[in-house]
């Protein structure tokens, strides 16, 4: 390859895996983001390592988003079943309960903390400064906008849900501040998740 170290690899669809062969060739694997890698004279850049880094850690942290994603769902599913259940039935709150409530807690706590570090490492950062582009296109639109802010709004639901659970003194307010919350949460998420993904 004879290139300056000025010039621009463009990729499309990025984020998969950077390969380097015996010959320094670099392969991409990509899909629908586009962005410009620069590439050395003399092999493989720092930069375009650099980006190799970074693509393999954000395959990394989207494949854990989505397996946490399952865990999220049905955890989330069934506190608010189980506190629907509990609250129409007038059973009393137990510390399963409230655990099970915390652990449905804990996985959006953690997919919130995955999805904001695939924001900030992934090719999304990039589409802020071009938001009327990103608002054009309905599936950049669900990928920068709504699905980061719909989760994290349910996300927040869910936490106000635990924390009123937690605050309330009697067994039914417990059950029924989870159930409401739980469930508003839930079809927030269930609204804005990219099931074509999922399946
Ligand atoms: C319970 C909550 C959530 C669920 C169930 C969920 C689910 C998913 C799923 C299934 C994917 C696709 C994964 C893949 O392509 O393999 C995804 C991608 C993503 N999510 Fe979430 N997510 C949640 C919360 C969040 C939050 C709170 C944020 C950000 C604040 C976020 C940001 C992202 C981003 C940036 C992507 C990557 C999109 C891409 O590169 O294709 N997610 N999410
Ligand atoms: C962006 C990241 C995060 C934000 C903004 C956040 C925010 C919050 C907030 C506001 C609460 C208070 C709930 C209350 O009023 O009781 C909370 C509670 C909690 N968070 Fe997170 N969180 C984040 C990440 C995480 C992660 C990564 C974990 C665990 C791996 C986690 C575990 C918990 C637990 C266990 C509680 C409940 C504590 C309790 O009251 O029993 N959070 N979080």
């Amino acid at each position: 390859m004879n290139r300056k170290s000025t010039d621009f690899l463009t990729i499309s669809n990025w984020y998969c895996t950077v390969k380097r062969n015996h010959l320094n060739y670099v392969t991409f694997k990509c899909n629908y983001v586009r962005i410009n890698a620069p590439i050395a004279t003399n092999g493989l850049s720092t930069s375009l390592f650099l980006h190799g880094i970074i693509f393999n850690m954000y395959t990394g942290l989207l494949h854990l988003h989505r397996m946490i994603a399952y865990i999220a769902l049905i955890l989330i599913f069934v506190t608010m079943l189980k506190a629907m259940f509990g609250m129409l039935n007038k059973k009393s709150f137990t510390e399963g309960d409230r655990k099970l409530g915390l652990f449905a807690l804990i996985s959006g706590h953690v997919q919130l903390l995955l999805g904001l570090a695939l924001i900030f490492i992934g090719p999304i950062m990039s589409h802020f400064s071009n938001l009327g582009e990103v608002m054009k296109n309905s599936e950049l639109r669900f990928l920068v906008i709504e699905h980061p802010l719909t989760m994290t709004i349910g996300i927040i639901l869910i936490t106000i849900g635990y924390s009123k659970s937690k605050k309330a003194d009697t067994d039914r307010s417990k059950f029924k501040s989870m159930a409401f919350f739980y469930l508003l949460g839930l079809v927030l998420i269930l609204s804005r998740t990219p099931w074509q993904k999922l399946a």
